[in-house]
């Protein structure tokens, strides 16, 4: 037998968790006891400072519940989320790239016919998203499922409002050639929750606890990769800054301002609206992942 000392330790403690049969486990195990010592060796945490990141810790647990997930909140913040989200949809240039989903998608959102309204009666500026979802060698992709929600005008998620109705979500088909177009108000940006311990921990950096303006998209078809990822709009000031790192260059997009007149589903409105034009590019799955 070893007996610790302060140098020794962390061998010891590596030494006895390789007993895994389980080899991932014993891969995981090896290398969080390595990082997470190596990183107590580095900042030498004094025992008030140790039993106020436990507290810390235990009070991000706790705060969380089927509504509300803070520990998500902690690795979106981290840069953890987007990190694993980029390891887990390595796309070719060209591909539309993935970003987080984070926690205001709800499932089964009302079916949308093509062309059709999202935010009846939600406040906010008239926006009309078009464009095609296509595969990487340009070909149309018909049928494919766009999966949408976002915030209103007001910055707020259905789960933010006092509703019993769908609010700022649908589930729309691209037609024969590949073409989608919907109407929807324009998204603005917001904070991410700051009445718990992520807030709490944010507020005391000098860190923006800001999202910029986006649009949530889910997009899928049968042989291709699906894509969950957002739109961004072009020039919001926290596009720079995004408080959860989920901006990707290619998923900017010009919300192109118009006076009023006819709108692109071939409606008129004597108001301005935003047009955003976007092509959904989709890579095709490997014959074997398709099977
Ligand atoms: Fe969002």
């Amino acid at each position: 037998m070893t007996y610790v000392t302060e140098e020794n330790l962390t061998d010891v403690v590596m030494k006895r968790w390789q007993d895994i049969d389980n080899p991932r486990l014993k891969q995981v195990m090896q290398s969080l006891i390595k990082h997470v010592h190596s990183f107590v060796r580095d900042i030498e945490p004094t025992e008030a400072e140790w039993a106020q990141a436990i507290d810390w810790l235990t009070r991000t647990g706790q705060i969380s519940s089927e509504k509300r997930q803070e520990m998500i909140l902690f690795s979106d913040v981290m840069g953890v989320s987007m990190l694993v989200d980029s390891i887990n949809h390595r796309l070719p240039t060209g591909a539309t790239p993935t970003t987080v989903e984070g926690p205001f998608h709800i499932p089964n959102s009302p079916d949308i016919a093509n062309g059709g309204n999202m935010a009846e009666g939600a406040p906010g500026i008239p926006t009309y998203v078009v464009g095609k979802v296509r595969g990487l060698d340009g070909e149309p992709v018909p049928g494919a499922l766009l999966d949408l929600w976002q915030t209103d005008g007001e910055g707020l998620y259905e789960s933010q409002r006092d509703t019993s109705e769908p609010w700022m979500r649908g589930k729309f088909r691209s037609q024969g050639d590949g073409s989608y177009a919907l109407r929807t108000v324009a998204p603005i940006g917001y904070t991410i929750p700051m009445d718990g311990p992520v807030g709490e921990l944010v507020s005391s950096t000098n860190i923006s606890h800001m999202r910029p303006a986006h649009i949530h998209f889910c997009v899928e078809a049968p042989g291709y990769h699906r894509v969950v990822t957002h739109l961004f709009q072009q020039g919001d000031e926290y596009i720079d800054s995004d408080v959860v790192y989920g901006v990707k260059e290619p998923l900017i997009v010009d919300f192109k301002k118009k006076s009023g007149g006819k709108t692109p589903t071939g409606e008129t409105l004597n108001e301005p609206f935003y047009v955003v034009e976007y092509d959904f590019v989709l890579k095709k799955l490997a014959k074997a992942q398709a099977a």
